[in-house]
């Protein structure tokens, strides 16, 4: 077979570095890519916000499947496009992905099939939005509709803070707001392989979302994360597939949208189960790398199973061992930040047992590798325990030379904790 994947994240170089590993594959390209893919895949500097373009790549390479990493894409309608031209491709429909691009129609189809989420109200003006935060107190959660790359969402511990979220928000003209109620508890993402009726669910992470150690500084689209989620027990694995994900693919289906791709919900353990924050149409950035290092089974059967809506009996075996990947930024991330710098000790980094090192924002300049975006590197590392995991990996950054970037030294605290409380 031949694969084209669209990306160029630390998330496409884990698909990549898997989906090279398949017995299936003839030739991999990747558009665009970077550096680290570049050693899995074929990279092609391809418009891929033209359809017409990647059509007619498609042909000339005789493409037999199409991976979509990103959301932008989708929500474009890519999938649609490749698959009126004859070309399969994996991911949802423009349609299907508002699951993603819209948080007001998310929460209506949790609303319509009593899917549980935070209670919310939908807002086109300040003064309502206000006038409701008032009424409901502090904290609180406001959130812009549309794709916001995570970076949509005020957390307000006090109603000052709410107000002022909310003045921000509508200082942008045409803006909409969604507002929350405030879910406490510990957050999982859970990740779920569709076909537009049934799900396999892969497994579960637990990202990192802020920039400095200790859960503090700005959100980013992620600094680490680690799998399994030992938050998410057995049981809160059959309460979201039972509660959540089937009344989703279910609600999709009967609106004529049916829900193709991996959905990956954003998931709050409350005291009361799981709950449902958000969704993604995509793999999710840097969960991915960790999902794909104790993946065993082939992954290309998987996503051609999802395509074809063939996933009823499809099986896919884990390595029970964790894995944990530490993101490497370019400091100023997730603000301002210098491109271009150089980047020393990969290999020698990469010797670390158990080790196997992602591109995200990297470039190469000859043999040189350079940075090249904000999240730049993705050092993940597979062992026995969390806490052995978390030392391999930190083990291969000590070996990085990059005076320009910066990592947390912390990824993996709650499942190291609990460890370190069970032995
Ligand atoms: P989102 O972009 O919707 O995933 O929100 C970003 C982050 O804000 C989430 O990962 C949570 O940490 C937090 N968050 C969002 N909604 C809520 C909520 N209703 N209650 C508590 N925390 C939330
Ligand atoms: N790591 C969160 C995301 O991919 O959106």
């Amino acid at each position: 077979m031949n694969i084209l994947l669209i990306g160029s994240g630390g998330r496409e170089h884990a698909l990549a570095w898997k989906m090279a590993a398949s017995p299936l594959l003839t030739k991999l390209w990747c558009a665009p890519g970077n550096a680290g893919i570049a050693k899995d895949a074929a990279c092609v500097g391809l418009d891929v916000a033209n359809h017409a373009a990647v059509i007619d790549f498609c042909k000339a390479n005789k493409i037999d499947l199409v991976v979509v990493g990103p959301e932008a894409p989708l929500a474009a309608g890519i999938v649609d496009d490749l698959a009126a031209a004859g070309i399969k491709a994996f991911g949802p429909s423009r349609e299907a992905s508002q699951l993603e691009s819209s948080k007001g129609f998310t929460k209506d189809i949790c609303k319509a099939n009593a899917i549980p989420t935070a209670a919310y109200e939908r807002f086109r003006d300040a003064v309502a939005a206000k006038a409701y935060v008032r009424s409901q107190g502090a904290p609180i959660v406001v959130k812009a509709d549309g794709l916001a790359a995570g970076k949509g969402v005020v957390v307000a511990m006090t109603l000052d803070e709410a107000e002022a979220a909310i003045d921000a928000l509508f200082a942008a003209p045409g803006a909409e707001a969604v507002i929350e109620e405030f879910m406490e508890g510990e957050e999982a993402s859970f990740f779920v392989l569709c076909d537009g009726e049934h799900a396999l669910p892969l497994a579960a992470a637990q990202d990192h979302k802020r920039a400095f150690d200790g859960d503090t500084g700005p959100n980013t689209g992620g600094m680490g994360a680690y799998s399994p989620a030992p938050v998410f027990t057995e049981a809160a694995r059959e309460r979201t597939m039972a509660e959540i994900i089937l009344p989703t693919l279910r609600a999709m289906k009967a609106r004529g949208t049916p829900y193709k791709g991996v959905l990956f919900a954003g998931l709050m353990i409350t005291k009361d189960g799981p709950k449902l924050i958000e969704y993604n149409v995509r793999f999710g950035d840097p969960e991915t790398q960790v999902l794909m290092v104790r993946l065993m089974s082939d992954l290309v059967p998987a996503l051609l199973a999802a395509v074809d809506g063939e996933l009823k009996h499809f099986d896919l075996r884990w390595h029970a061992e964790p894995a944990l990947t530490v993101v490497m930024a370019a400091k100023g991330y997730p603000g301002d930040y210098a491109k271009g710098t150089r980047i020393d000790g990969l290999d020698a980094a990469a010797q670390v047992e158990g080790v196997e090192i992602f591109h995200a924002g990297t470039k190469a300049d000859g043999d040189k590798i350079l940075a090249n975006g904000g999240r730049v590197l993705n050092i993940t590392a597979t062992a026995n325990t969390v806490s052995e995991a978390q030392r391999r990996a930190y083990a291969a950054i000590d070996r990085i030379d990059w005076p320009d970037g910066f990592c947390r030294r912390d990824i993996g605290w709650q499942a190291v904790k609990r460890e370190q409380a069970g032995s």
